[in-house]
């Protein structure tokens, strides 16, 4: 009888452990790890990202399938050496579920083998060089690659009466992709490229690279500088006067940044630029987003706030994929091939290129009478489901 008993209460004892071992499972929280510049040159993109992704919960919940949802964000001052390190110190410590963010290229570059070597998935919010994506089998990204942006603006260029141009871009990864994809389908087109102009990343001084624009003296220069860097080139652009010498600004719309467009100025209006988003697209759900962040924030959105809002969106939705139990081969299964409308449109994962599909739209700054008279990026025409031609090789 005793034995009898001591041995039910084992059993009990046992079965207790696994009803709290499962519970403790079940709450345990679903840890996101975002790493951004929140300091340093890049500090907007920061700024936006973080913005973005706080929205997102609030708007969604801090729970998704029974998990609560952690939101970890580490500053790397646009650092890559501590990219790295920040990457490592998520996983191996506050073993994170996955990492997020990644300001620019070099620091997405330098995170990317922690999460080959973690199986952790890797959601690039910011950085646009094509090459990312193939760095880690565990990169997914949801802002934009270069290439994808460009190729629009070098097609309305070469049907718009622009012969000739001079390509000025920052001298690192997302510029080179831009220069080599504006020159080869602006050179398809018909169009002849007569100078290359490249910039320092770091603390630029548009000067004498301008001057050379104006010497050169092209139909239009095409230009791609890191968001954060569009205020400056727009004043010394208006400075010098080549806003006024008959030479046309084309760009992507990093330069014409959501984020910096008010306080350009009338410099700015008539520039025309190809992007992914602009919050001035006129979709029912872009407006809600839009009032929401900007209520919640004070400032406007921008394309980088948009691809940390949709970055969260990748994730929640992995997540309830595999019904909260995570894991890093399972999220990533998930998250290839998602398709879900965003603000800026309607997107896709390529569940071969994990790296995303999306409507390219070109865009005019003008004077929004119906949006305080405030400088917009107005859409007037688009390219629908791009997929970045820097793949295509
Ligand atoms: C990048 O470093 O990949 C990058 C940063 C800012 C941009 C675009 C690309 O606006």
């Amino acid at each position: 009888m005793m034995r009898r008993r001591l041995w039910l209460d084992a059993a009990v004892a046992f079965c207790g452990a696994c009803v709290l071992g499962f519970a403790a499972h079940a709450a345990e929280p679903f840890k996101i790890g975002f790493i951004l510049p929140m300091t340093g040159q890049q500090a907007s993109t920061g700024k936006q990202i973080e913005a973005a992704a706080k929205l997102y919960m609030a708007q969604h919940g801090a729970t998704v399938s029974g998990r609560k949802i952690e939101l970890i964000v580490k500053d790397d001052g646009g650092a890559p050496d501590m990219t790295k390190r920040l990457a490592q110190e998520l996983v191996v410590n506050d073993k994170v579920d996955v990492i997020a963010g990644f300001g620019i290229t070099p620091a997405a570059f330098a995170a990317a083998p922690i999460a080959t070597q973690s199986k952790t998935p890797m959601v690039v919010t910011a950085a646009a060089t094509s090459a990312i994506t193939e760095r880690s089998p565990y990169i997914v990204r949801t802002s934009f690659t270069l290439p994808q942006a460009t190729v629009p603006i070098a097609d309305w260029a070469a049907k718009n009466g622009i012969k000739t141009a001079v390509t000025f871009v920052a001298d690192y990864g997302p510029g080179l992709d831009a220069e080599k994809f504006f020159i080869s389908q602006f050179k398809l087109n018909g169009g002849k490229v007569i100078g290359e102009i490249r910039t320092p990343l770091k603390s630029p001084d548009f000067a004498p690279f301008l001057q050379k624009v104006a010497d050169l003296k092209p139909d239009a220069v095409f230009v791609f500088l890191p968001s954060g860097q569009g205020a400056a080139f727009m004043k010394q652009f208006g400075e010098r006067g080549l806003d006024k010498s008959g030479i046309r600004l084309i760009a992507t719309g990093d330069v014409t940044d959501d984020d910096q467009l008010a306080e350009m100025g009338d410099v700015a209006l008539g520039v025309v630029t190809s992007h992914h988003y602009s919050a001035a697209h006129p979709s029912a759900m872009n407006k809600k987003f839009v009032a929401a962040f900007e209520a919640a924030n004070h400032f406007r959105p921008n394309f980088m706030a948009v691809a940390g809002y949709d970055g969260m969106h990748l994730i929640y939705s992995a997540l309830a994929a595999t019904g909260g139990k995570g894991g890093g081969d399972a999220l990533l299964a998930a998250m290839k091939g998602q398709v879900f409308e965003s603000p800026r449109g309607q997107i896709l994962i390529d569940a071969q290129t994990r790296d995303i599909v999306q409507d390219i739209y070109i865009r005019k700054v003008e004077r929004v009478p119906a949006m305080g008279n405030q400088l917009y990026n107005v859409e007037f025409d688009v390219q629908k489901a791009v997929k970045d031609p820097g793949k295509a090789k």
